[in-house]
């Protein structure tokens, strides 16, 4: 009897590898997705919704959404949130600013929609808040938000790198893993290159779907990269013309305090005792330097934290950006600015400058510089030269990543920075302190030690670009 059910579960064993085997085979090639027609195309709901910060982010909150052309007037309504399911009844209606973008006749957008922008105002700070939006008709369902406090309270913040390839395939998972480690994030900072081809409504559908309704929780910080500008049209491209994505400005209420001729791209706001800058590293980087002087003069804020999408030190290929280092550095050493948060490598990179010494033993520590990071969130991988980076004489490279998709989580407590960068799948991958000391620099408290070991292209899983 124990024989023949040895016999059955052997065979029933061999059964089962046979049909695994059959159906289960080893993916070697890798086709781009492709989405059916009409797929980025708006409809009569709203959709591409998102908060973005116009003003005081502890009174305001904007936010904008996209229909098709059909719908001309557009609503939106905030309550008080509320464990009661008719929090509603207590909801006081906006009239949105519909504006129409006719881009039919832009390559790879060829698309006209009808965007529709809201900025609630009067908030109470450090409040959680309910909203919708719609035409009074057709409705999004009710998002949460909360206002930053009027004074300085611990706080966390998100910043990725670019996104900008194979956005809806691999960038949602990362995106949303930043979101469960850090749900109570009060903004996004993206450090340009959100997509690969700027005007293209189908990678904009892309970043809005992988995202999904966190875009309408979590207010983003957007800066654009090289890959937000592009010509028009052929005509454009002959003549190397290009233009900031013709979303950017429909789809991003930003504020409106930087240089004129940059408006949406350059442009602060104060996030209780933070500053938060956007440079535009793409277009008048000099035009940018008075406005970043009188910015970090005029700061009363305890942390300031710049983003812009070229780095000053960059650690990939032939992308040296001296330019830029020459023109802006000097700026963020004299105002000692804590940190600075880029993208555009495709690899991951932080380091300090400049290198600081100790008055007593003479040797170099990492106190009291700004800290600069490189970083990558989207499935676009380059190969890190760190030849580069070490050959940069005042600046130290502390930790390098290849092929790795990260996020970074960034809390501000007091006197403290905690930073924290995560891989897809949530593993701590680096970290560091900063202090903030009386008269003195910051101290650097490393605490890379706590981390997984060092990814490269050489033990991580190949990143072949022939198969993708
Ligand atoms: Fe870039
Ligand atoms: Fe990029």
């Amino acid at each position: 009897m124990n024989f023949k059910i040895k016999i059955c579960s052997a065979i029933t064993f061999i059964l089962l590898f046979f049909l695994v085997s059959i159906n289960a085979q080893q993916t070697n090639s890798h086709p781009d997705l492709v989405f059916p027609d009409k797929w980025s195309e708006p409809t009569v709901l709203p959709d591409h919704i998102i908060l973005t910060f116009s003003s005081d982010p502890a009174t305001t909150q904007s936010v904008t959404w996209r229909t098709n052309t059909t719908i001309k007037k557009s609503i939106a309504e905030i309550a008080l949130a509320d464990g009661a399911p008719r929090f509603w009844r207590n909801a006081l209606q906006y009239n949105a600013v519909t504006t129409l973008m006719n881009a039919d006749s832009i390559n790879t957008a060829n698309i006209s929609s009808n965007y529709h922008a809201v900025t609630f105002t009067n908030l109470l700070p450090d409040t959680l808040y309910a909203y919708r939006v719609g035409d009074g008709k057709y409705w999004s369902e009710w998002f949460q938000f909360k206002t930053a406090a009027k004074t300085a309270k611990p706080f966390s913040f998100l910043y990725v790198g670019d996104a900008q390839n194979y956005i809806f395939e691999v960038w949602s998972r990362l995106i949303r893993q930043g979101f469960k480690k850090a749900p109570d994030a009060r903004f996004i900072i993206h450090a340009g290159d959100l997509i690969n081809n700027a005007h293209n409504e189908s990678q904009w559908h892309e970043w809005f779907m992988a995202g999904g309704w966190l875009h309408g929780m979590l207010p983003s910080v957007p800066t654009p990269g090289n890959h937000e500008y592009r010509g028009y049209n052929a005509d454009d491209d002959s003549k190397k013309v290009s233009h900031i994505s013709v979303q950017w400005p429909y789809q991003f209420t930003l504020p409106q305090n930087g240089p004129e001729q940059l408006k949406e791209t350059v442009y602060f706001f104060d996030y209780q005792d933070a500053r938060i800058i956007s440079l535009n590293s793409n277009r008048l980087r000099k035009e940018q330097v008075p406005w970043l002087d009188s910015v970090l003069f005029y700061n009363p804020n305890k942390w300031t934290i710049i983003t812009f999408h070229h780095p000053i030190f960059s650690g990939a290929g032939d992308r040296d950006n001296k330019e830029l280092r020459d023109l802006w550095k000097p700026l963020f050493d004299k105002y000692k600015v804590d940190l600075v948060l880029t993208g555009h490598d495709h690899t991951y990179t932080r380091g300090q400058s400049p290198k600081t010494k100790n008055s007593l033993t003479g040797v170099n520590t990492r106190n009291g510089a700004t800290v600069y990071v490189v970083s990558v969130s989207g499935g676009k991988m380059y190969n890190l030269s760190e030849g580069l980076w070490n050959g940069y004489a005042d600046a130290q490279l502390d930790r390098i990543a290849e092929n790795t998709q990260l996020f970074q989580v960034i809390n501000i407590d007091g006197s403290k920075l905690k930073y924290e960068a995560y891989t897809a799948t949530g593993q701590l991958y680096d970290a560091f302190d900063l202090v903030k000391r009386a008269k003195k620099g910051n101290q650097f408290i490393e605490k890379v030690n706590k981390a997984i070991p060092e990814r490269s292209h050489k033990n991580t899983i190949t990143y072949d670009k022939k198969n993708k």
